[in-house]
């Protein structure tokens, strides 16, 4: 009897977790620019998440991104202690001119088997309303990121 009540148990966690784990993935976008930006401005808006320990508030930068700039991190992505990140990581970097006006959003997003060869990062250059300019696999942004593709192809934050 008592078999049976605990593999009556583990059968409903599975389940539980069988129904889960969809519902959790059909809440984030796929790696499309437009559903991206959709998620990032109003489905889960980036400027209320976090930012890595490491790197608060404006930081100065290099180019290509500009002078000074702000990365905003989701909490799957904050989660990580070490690389790589979790499926579903997202960060955004609000990028300034050196008198604080916004030029561009660049933003990583993690997405299972997208791009498997390069840590499965979809990359997108936002204009400040929207507009996605490269986006998807860009050898541009995974050239340079890709000198630390150890740490996930993240710049700013040491794990
Ligand atoms: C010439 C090298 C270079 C290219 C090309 C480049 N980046 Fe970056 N990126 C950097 C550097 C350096 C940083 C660290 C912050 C800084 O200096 O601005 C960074 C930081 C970032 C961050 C903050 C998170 C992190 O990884 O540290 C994001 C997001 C980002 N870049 C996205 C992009 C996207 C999207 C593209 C392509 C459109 C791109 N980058 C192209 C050099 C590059």
């Amino acid at each position: 009897m008592k078999q049976t009540v605990a593999a009556a148990w583990v059968l409903t966690v599975i389940l539980a977790l069988a129904l889960a784990g969809p519902a959790i993935a059909a809440d984030m976008p796929g790696p499309d620019p437009a559903a991206l930006w959709n998620y990032i401005t109003q489905v889960s808006p980036y400027q209320k998440w976090g930012m890595w320990p490491d790197h608060q508030g404006f930081q100065p930068g290099r180019a290509p991104h500009g002078p000074i700039h702000k990365v905003f991190v989701n909490e799957a992505a904050l989660k990580a202690e070490k690389p790589p990140l979790p499926y579903g990581s997202i960060q955004v970097k609000e990028n300034y001119t050196a008198d604080k006006k916004l030029a561009a959003i660049t933003v990583m997003y993690k997405v299972k088997g997208y791009n498997p060869g390069d840590g499965d990062w979809f990359w997108a250059k936002y204009s400040p309303d929207g507009k996605a300019e490269p986006f998807g696999k860009p050898a541009g942004c995974i050239s340079c990121h890709g000198t630390r593709a150890k740490n996930d192809f993240v710049l700013v934050h040491d794990f």
